[in-house]
């Protein structure tokens, strides 16, 4: 038992500064969802945000209420992260606009729900394009700049995939491997220049891409959208669907002054589904 002198650590999480304030914050695939949430929490935090999707109206209103809410910068640029040159043209933009990238959240659409037989090799191709090499894109482009300052934040936004496969998901389960690799390696090559880099996995999480998965699950198996989703928060020790806030902001933490000493490493954020240690 502590005596009634004995010092006293008070936890309060509003004096935990992330230290983010004025820092580049490039989101990709960001109009809705995990990557919009994203945004939103890094330009709470006070950062410089930079933003992309496809759908320009989507990704411009997403932008535009970002900038209203937080009264942050916000660069939005639509384009498709599976293309290279576009990729290299929008960090140089952000850089133009910004005076460079600080942190760099890698992000994309998933890939469809399939099993092995019923995916194609145009399936493995595009999934590659999308979930693979566009990491390799923004990595490339930004790693320059970071170096520069001796500062970086790379993370990679995957999925539990990364540690426990999902059924009729192996575009997801093993490309998102490869991912894993990547992240593990420029960890080690860029750590002695002040870049950290990371990845997190999200569980089930409340977006449209979880409808279009509870939609595939459902013409699969004759089950009933909300069982399916019933299904997957029953599967967490949280028995719930995540939040997109709630993994936006262990990104955001990750990024942050608080997280300096972590790098090569995947978080989940997944109510605790994974099942292993
Ligand atoms: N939600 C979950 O339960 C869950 C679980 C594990 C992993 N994940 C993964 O986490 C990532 C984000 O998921 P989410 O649930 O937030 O998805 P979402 O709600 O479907 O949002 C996807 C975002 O990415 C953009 N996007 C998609 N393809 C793109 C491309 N080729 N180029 C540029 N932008 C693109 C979309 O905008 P446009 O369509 O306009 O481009 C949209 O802004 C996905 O890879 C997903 O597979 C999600």
């Amino acid at each position: 038992m502590l005596g009634d002198s004995a010092p006293r650590t008070i936890y309060n999480p509003s004096f935990m500064d992330l230290g983010l304030r004025n820092r580049v914050a490039l989101v990709a695939a960001s109009s809705q969802g995990i990557g919009r949430a994203t945004a939103e929490a890094f330009a709470a935090e006070g950062c410089r945000v930079a933003m992309c999707a496809r759908n320009e109206p989507a990704l411009h209103e997403a932008a535009e209420k970002i900038r209203k809410k937080h009264n942050a910068e916000v660069f939005a640029r639509a384009l498709d992260v599976t293309d290279a040159g576009a990729v290299s043209r929008f960090v140089a933009e952000v850089v133009g606009a910004f005076g460079g990238v600080d942190i760099c959240v890698t992000n994309a659409g998933g890939p469809p729900a399939k099993g092995f037989l019923a995916s194609s090799l145009e399936d493995w191709q595009r999934a590659l394009e999308l979930n693979f090499l566009s990491t390799v894109y923004f990595a490339r482009e930004v790693i320059p700049y970071m170096q520069r300052k001796r500062w970086g934040r790379i993370i990679t936004l995957t999925s539990i995939t990364t540690k426990q496969p999902v059924a009729d998901l192996v575009l997801s389960n093993a490309v998102r491997a490869a991912v894993v690799g990547l992240v593990k390696s420029l960890a080690n090559e860029f750590g002695k220049d002040g870049i950290l880099v990371n990845n997190v996995g999200p569980g089930f999480t409340a977006t449209d891409r979880l409808k279009e998965l509870a939609k595939a699950g459902s013409s699969a198996s004759g089950k009933k959208e909300q069982e399916i989703f019933e299904g997957w928060a029953a599967d967490a020790p949280l028995k719930r669907l995540g939040e997109p806030r709630e993994v936006a902001e262990t990104i955001v933490w990750l990024a942050s002054e608080r997280a300096s000493y972590i790098t090569g490493q995947t978080v989940l954020v997944d109510g605790g589904m994974y099942k292993g240690l």
